[in-house]
């Protein structure tokens, strides 16, 4: 089954990892790549140098397409890295926390397909405006920095993909064929999975993240900062709760945020993580998440279209 997702971007799958500060560096997003997906190079972390570097690396641990995000807010010198992109030859860039008329118009210059992440109708419109190529439609139910008033994938999804005849990735709450599945119906061309790929067995982070995704239910994470900036969807430590409770903003440090990502103290930083969670029971290999996940939604898609077809046949 190809979509304008395996077509625009050259892939198998129309899967995407989520671009994760830390999370989404070689490792993880070469995994997705060699499975046939799209593996995403992060910027959130702002530790440029190191970035630089693991782009480098996926020229030598994979030979399938792969992507960048420019997370806008975090990076010093984003127009600089518009160009080191361009440079080393990345041929899709999403871009997110930020106005997209800043990058996008350069980004197209340059021959790069771009996609930007919104949260709401209105971003939607101004990433039309700036003349992306399609739009990341990112439901609130996701994990990481979130629109605080934002909707639902159930609600965003269909609402702007009536609107917007652009390809469209899907993210928030995907995990399975089924989700998947339900992606396509609602006008999405792929999807873009964050939680599921952090409890994956080639995510870097340490076990303790990993299993309390697993043991998370899906009411297990919390909107904190959700009055203040930025709002970010977390597992529910006692740290987040408590933060949720004061209605106070909170500041996250590095050394607060790598105790938890590879240090395993879920109470140090934010473990960012979606309510998607509480469908997450195994840690697993992305080829197999990959694999799976695609395989159950042709299946699902094929057995809904029999039954449509022959309810419409026999009248
Ligand atoms: C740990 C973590 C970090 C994230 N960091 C970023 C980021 O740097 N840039 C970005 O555009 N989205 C970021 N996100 C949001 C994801 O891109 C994605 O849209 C979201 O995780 C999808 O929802 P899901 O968690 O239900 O799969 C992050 C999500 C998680 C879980």
């Amino acid at each position: 089954m190809q979509t304008r997702i395996t077509e625009l971007l050259g892939i198998e799958i129309p899967i995407v990892q989520a671009p994760m500060g830390w999370i989404a560096r070689s490792q993880l997003a070469s995994a997705v790549s060699n499975a046939g997906g799209l593996g995403i190079i992060e910027t959130s972390s702002g530790d440029m140098e190191a970035i630089k570097s693991e782009i480098a690396a996926m020229r030598t641990l994979t030979k399938r397409p792969f992507g960048v995000n420019l997370a806008q807010m975090f990076i010093r010198d984003p127009e600089a890295m518009v160009d080191f992109v361009a440079e080393n030859e990345i041929s899709f860039v999403t871009t997110s926390a930020g106005d997209p008329s800043v990058l996008v118009p350069k980004i197209k210059e340059l021959g790069i397909t771009v996609f930007h992440v919104v949260p709401t109708m209105r971003g939607a419109a101004k990433a039309i405006d700036a003349g992306v190529d399609g739009l990341l439609v990112e439901g609130s139910e996701g994990g990481g920095f979130k629109n605080a008033d934002g909707a639902s994938t159930l609600v965003l999804v269909p609402e702007i993909a009536e609107r917007y005849d652009v390809p469209i990735i899907a993210a928030g709450g995907f995990v399975d064929g089924r989700s998947m599945a339900a992606a396509f119906a609602m006008g999405a061309d792929g999807i873009q999975m964050g939680t599921r790929m952090v409890a994956s067995v080639e995510s870097p982070i340490h076990d303790n993240w990993k299993n309390s995704i697993v043991n998370g239910t899906e009411v297990d994470t919390v909107l904190v900062n959700r009055h203040h900036r930025p709002a970010m969807r977390v597992w529910a430590s006692e740290k987040a709760k408590a933060l949720d409770a004061a209605n106070e903003p909170g500041g996250i440090s590095v050394d607060d945020m790598t105790g938890t990502y590879f240090g395993g103290d879920m109470e140090s930083g934010f473990a960012m993580s979606g309510q998607v969670q509480g469908r997450i029971t195994t840690v697993e290999p992305v080829e197999q998440i990959l694999r799976t996940t695609w395989d159950d939604c042709q299946a699902i898609l094929r057995t809904l279209g029999a039954s449509a077809t022959a309810a419409s046949t026999s009248k």
